[in-house]
């Protein structure tokens, strides 16, 4: 069997997928027609998936949140996004979800929710995928607004939201000012976590982790220019859930042959890292097909590629008796 079909078979979770972000250029053509979305400079979806840096991808994300309006549309979205893991082996999923984008088109909180569960029950019944969701709050709005944010997933507390996310354009805005917000989400109950070090400085994943105190850092990988921090990050076993096709379009490290790659040398240095998809159509991938890069890539054996599968399952907010149960 190729590498391609054992990744694929492989059990997988997928703990680093943003709902809006897996969004089909053809679904997302359909609903900016219907919703009257205007798409620049006459492009085509297609096209308009191709971007040089992180601000750039999160202008065309930002276009597809806009055509998302109705709860038939957040339904057929997240429907249309979990398949796709289903049809890659993902067995569990931690969706990621941005409210803000969608509150500043005047949809409520309780449509985007009724919408997303809805979808998720349908996938749920067509493919036996389990999925629990992540608001995440743009970094770029600051911790006042931060504090609307909870105060909302709090009043509006659904089972299936199980923690909450820090995103968006991360160098010029620090986790620091988040760290009260952060403990107020932890002493009611909610798992957090923060992307950290994808273009921000391995300060910012240690500031996430001491200050935050996130159980994962999305992304991570400016660790590597910490070799303290490295060292740190190994004994903990803190989880950094990593994209590789991401770091191609929004990162320096633009080239998955290269042994200076970020997560080449954060799996040779010993770290906890789960391999996940973050966007994946908008970065063209699937998340089998980013199992089958860093094997390709860091000539991977079928043990290390299911042992990063393993850290997946570990690495999910799953309680720890429904893990045991799947091992
Ligand atoms: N980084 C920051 N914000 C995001 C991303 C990402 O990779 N994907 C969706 N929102
Ligand atoms: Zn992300």
């Amino acid at each position: 069997v190729s590498i391609e079909g054992f990744v694929r078979s492989l059990p997988k979770v997928e703990l680093h997928l943003h709902l809006e972000g897996a969004v089909s250029a053809s679904t997302f053509a359909d609903l900016a027609a219907r919703n009257g979305v205007a798409l620049p400079d006459d492009k085509q979806p297609t096209d308009l998936y191709n971007y040089g840096n992180l601000p750039d991808f999160l202008r065309i994300y930002d276009l597809v949140c806009a055509s998302i309006r109705d709860s038939g549309d957040f339904s057929r979205v997240t429907f249309e996004a979990l398949e796709r893991c289903a049809l890659a082996g993902a067995r569990y999923v931690e969706l990621f979800f941005s409210p803000h984008a969608h509150l500043a088109h005047g949809v409520a909180y309780s449509t985007m929710l009724e919408g997303i569960l809805d979808g998720v029950r349908r996938a749920k019944d067509a493919h036996g995928l389990a999925a629990r969701l992540i608001p995440a709050h743009s970094r770029e709005l600051g911790p006042e607004q931060g504090e609307r944010f909870l105060d909302m997933v709090l009043t509006e507390r659904v089972p299936e939201v199980i923690g909450i996310g820090l995103d968006y354009n991360e160098a010029p805005y620090p986790p620091a000012p988040f760290a009260a917000l952060w403990d107020r989400a932890r002493s009611a109950g909610l798992n957090v976590t923060a992307h950290a070090g994808e273009s921000g400085p391995a300060a910012f994943v240690r500031d996430s982790i001491d200050l935050l105190g996130v159980s994962r850092i999305d992304h991570g990988y400016h660790v590597v220019d910490d070799a303290d921090l490295v060292q740190r990050c190994r004994e903990s076993r803190i989880p950094f859930t990593c994209c590789p096709s991401t770091t191609l379009a929004t990162t320096v490290w633009r080239d998955l042959a290269s042994p200076d790659h970020a997560i080449r040398r954060m799996i040779e240095a010993g770290l906890n890292v789960t391999i996940h998809s973050d966007d994946p159509p908008m970065f063209g991938t699937t998340l089998d097909r980013e199992y089958a890069l860093i094997a390709r890539n860091f000539g991977l054996s079928p043990e290390s590629l299911g042992g990063i599968a393993l850290q997946g399952l570990h690495a999910s907010w799953l309680d720890p008796e429904t893990k045991r149960r799947w091992l």
